[in-house]
């Protein structure tokens, strides 16, 4: 499967079978966050078999049912961008491995979370995992026009740099970003609303993914 691939074939999954993740994953799992967190500064911890996070009586929107493995994201109180960013590579990775995930805002006790943050940081927002009952469904999307100065003659990485960020999922799929090709540098804003820093590191994450790194340098 080619990352685009990867991407394409993720949607949020809000229902997971009641089948733990296996060993050898949950593993391959720990190993990638650790890496993560090595290279990021942040202090992302896997959490497994562990219902109490998802145990809400009332979700603020999209109920959850099953979830019992999340990562909780952990990191410096500014950091929305670089939990986004970071946050994705830990999302596509566990899609790569065959397992469904959700970012998840609103929908959690943060109480049932059992991390105490060092001071200066923060717990931004969980990722729910595991085996979805179904692998999610498309949704609706923004065109490459609406999020960006795309035209037909822009090169083919800018296009498939743009393709790739709307596949990124954003809060109550809101999309509002906009990416800008100048010169060769490609600038990246985020929209004014909830999450949307989170959603711009997220968005640029797969942006990176579908245009390739070494075809240009962010603007900002
Ligand atoms: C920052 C962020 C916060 C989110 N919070 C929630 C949430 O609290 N509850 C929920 O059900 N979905 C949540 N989602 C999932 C979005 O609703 C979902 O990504 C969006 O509708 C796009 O769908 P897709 O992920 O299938 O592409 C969140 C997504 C992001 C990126």
């Amino acid at each position: 499967m080619t990352d685009y691939e990867l991407m394409l074939s993720r949607h949020s999954v809000r229902s997971y079978l009641d089948k733990p993740i296996e060993e050898e994953k949950v593993r391959a799992l720990r190993e990638k966050t650790e890496e993560v967190n090595r290279k990021s500064g942040l202090h992302i911890a896997l959490f497994t078999e562990e219902p109490k996070c998802f145990k809400v009586s009332e979700p603020g929107y999209g109920i959850f049912k099953n979830c019992k493995n999340y990562f909780a994201m952990v990191g410096p109180s500014d950091a929305d961008e670089k939990i986004g960013y970071y946050g994705e590579e830990l999302v596509l990775f566990a899609q790569s491995l065959g397992l469904n995930t959700c970012w998840a805002a609103m929908s959690y006790k943060k109480g049932g979370v059992d991390i105490k943050p060092a001071k200066g940081e923060k717990l931004h927002i969980v990722i729910a995992l595991g085996y979805g009952e179904t692998q999610g469904h498309e949704r609706k999307s923004k065109s490459i026009s609406e999020v960006s100065n795309a035209v037909d003659s822009s090169p083919e990485w800018f296009i498939n740099g743009v393709k790739a960020a709307l596949t990124a999922p954003t809060a109550i799929n809101q999309q509002r970003f906009r990416l800008k090709l100048e010169g060769d540098k490609v600038s990246a804003k985020a929209g004014l609303f909830v999450y949307t820093k989170l959603d711009l590191g997220i968005v640029k994450y797969h942006f990176e993914l579908g245009a390739g790194k070494e075809n240009f340098e962010w603007a900002d």
